[in-house]
């Protein structure tokens, strides 16, 4: 098979970066390099702050930074002399245009397909990293061998990335698959097997699955239908335990005690957030209307449906617990990121939360110990969220702890489970609060008795009256 000796990534982003580090980290006979159109996003890279955190990052960035890694924005030399080519740039929701609101914008991996195309001058292993909607590797290819010829070839790959942020690098160390799709032709198993031999280095190879192309595509967004599925699951039940007085913790703990359930991805929550559950669902709910399912376009909808009635449904709790108006009320916002140990806002619930709280009037204090004051004041005045800059000046401030969100506010708000949170002097916090003084766990980590004998003069552990 082909030996990779090179290889170039285009997209500098949360999965680009650790992915492709991780492989320099693991790989230093293979010469890494990482490209981004995003010039700040580079020279972040190639500093002593990363521009993204990521636990176990800096490390391996640090160590193989300048040595076989390296960060730049020179698309065409990086392309030039690679033999294997992630494409790894965003594929966001499209905004309009046809399949607004639901199908993946192409755009961005269209053109880098095309730079490829133009650039090269040898032959290629083209692997798309990006979540693409099921033969996406089809329009890719007709580009790509439209600029092919007897001296150039271009092989396609499907290499889809399961990543959780906040526990990438373990993901990536010690992942419980790699996928990798490819043509089932000669030439298309011997690129297959060429990237089967890069990630080889450090998983087992019974961990490492091939397939066809479009098997491995579908598989990526499957694999988050499936998972966000649960948690809508779980969210909806949650409901059910607030109207009846069943815990769903309980009800959770018992049901993933089945190992044919299993006990992970169960957690109740205010909403899953995060790049991937609702445009990965989106986009599989669009490709099913394609495919002229809509039975099956409407079942997948359904979950994210789900997910945007929790958030509204934990909004009304709050208001209606604190007698039904949160005018000029202080909320305090524990947690701004979608979940732990990220500092990555996109799709958290905690901005629905904010926009609707505010949007009753109420004044809301925002501590996250990740998200800078800049990205929570970005999210807020994106279009569609809190409209006048008036508004969000007067309503909004951001706080340097939890103690000082909490103080003099009527209600205290997790929306993040990061683990500090688990820690706080809960007396002190009572003691400087408005009261009655309310906590709502939207995350359901607290402990709800303890909570109680402080003194706090209402306590929904699981949203449950
Ligand atoms: P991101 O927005 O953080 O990064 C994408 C980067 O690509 C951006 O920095 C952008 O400037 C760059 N880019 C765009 N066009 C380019 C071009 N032609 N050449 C070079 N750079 C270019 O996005 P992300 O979160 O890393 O996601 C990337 C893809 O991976 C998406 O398709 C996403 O669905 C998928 N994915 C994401 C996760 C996750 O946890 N974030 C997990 C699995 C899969
Ligand atoms: C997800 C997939 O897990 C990952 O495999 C894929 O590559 C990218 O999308 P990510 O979005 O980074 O990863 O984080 P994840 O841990 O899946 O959490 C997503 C959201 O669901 C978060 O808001 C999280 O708080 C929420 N969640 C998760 C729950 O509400 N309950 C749970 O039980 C689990």
């Amino acid at each position: 098979a082909t030996q990779v000796k090179k290889i170039c990534c285009l997209g500098a982003g949360y999965v680009g970066g650790p992915t492709c580090a991780v492989i320099a980290y693991k790989c230093h006979d293979i010469d890494v390099t990482i490209v981004d159109l995003n010039e700040a996003r580079i020279a972040a890279w190639n500093s002593d702050h990363l521009p993204i955190y990521e636990p176990g990052l800096d490390k391996i960035v640090f160590e193989r930074r300048g040595k076989n890694l390296s960060f730049t924005t020179e698309v065409e030399k990086s392309v030039l002399e690679a033999d294997l080519i992630f494409v790894s740039v965003n594929t966001p929701t499209k905004k309009s245009g046809l399949g607004a609101g639901f199908a993946a914008d192409l755009a961005y991996v269209e053109s880098a397909t095309r730079q490829i195309a133009d650039v090269a001058k040898s032959s290629k292993i083209v692997v798309e990293k990006s979540t693409v909607p099921c033969r996406t590797a089809e329009s890719m290819r007709t580009i790509l061998e439209a600029n092919s010829n007897e001296n150039i070839r271009f092989d396609i790959l499907s290499n889809p990335e399961f990543l959780a942020e906040g526990t990438a690098i373990n993901d990536l160390l010690y992942p419980d698959r790699v996928l990798i799709g490819g043509l089932q032709t000669p030439e298309g198993i011997k690129a297959q097997q060429a990237l089967v031999e890069v990630y080889a280095r450090w998983v087992p190879t019974d961990r490492i699955i091939t397939t066809n192309l479009w098997s491995s595509e579908l598989s990526k967004l499957a694999a988050n239908a499936l998972l966000a599925q649960r948690i809508s699951s779980i969210n909806a039940l949650s409901a059910i335990c607030e109207a009846t007085g069943a815990d769903i913790d309980e009800v959770s703990y018992a049901c993933g005690r089945d190992s044919r359930i299993g006990p992970k991805f169960l957690k109740a929550s205010v909403g899953f957030g995060g790049s991937c559950f609702q445009k990965d669902i989106l986009n599989l709910v669009y490709l099913s209307e394609q495919l002229n399912l809509p039975e099956v376009a409407a079942y997948w909808k359904q979950v994210v449906d789900l997910n945007e009635y929790q958030k509204k449904r934990f909004v009304s709790r709050v208001i209606k617990t604190l007698f039904n108006t949160i005018t000029n009320k202080k909320i305090a916002i524990l947690g701004f990121a979608f979940k732990k140990d990220t500092g990555d806002t996109r799709e958290s619930a905690a901005i629905t939360l904010c926009k609707d709280f505010i949007q009753e009037n109420a004044k809301v204090r925002i501590y996250d110990p990740k998200v800078s004051i800049e990205q929570i004041f970005l999210d807020l005045s994106e279009p569609g969220v809190i409209d006048s800059a008036k508004q969000l000046k007067n309503r909004v401030t951001i706080a340097k702890s939890a103690y000082e969100a909490t103080e003099d506010a009527d209600a205290m708000i997790i929306t993040t489970e990061w683990d500090e949170f688990k820690e706080l002097d809960y007396e002190k916090i009572y003691n400087q609060m408005h009261k009655p003084a309310f906590i709502f766990d939207g995350r359901l980590i607290l402990d709800a008795e303890k909570l109680r004998n402080i003194g706090f003069r209402d306590y929904y552990c699981q949203l449950i009256t």
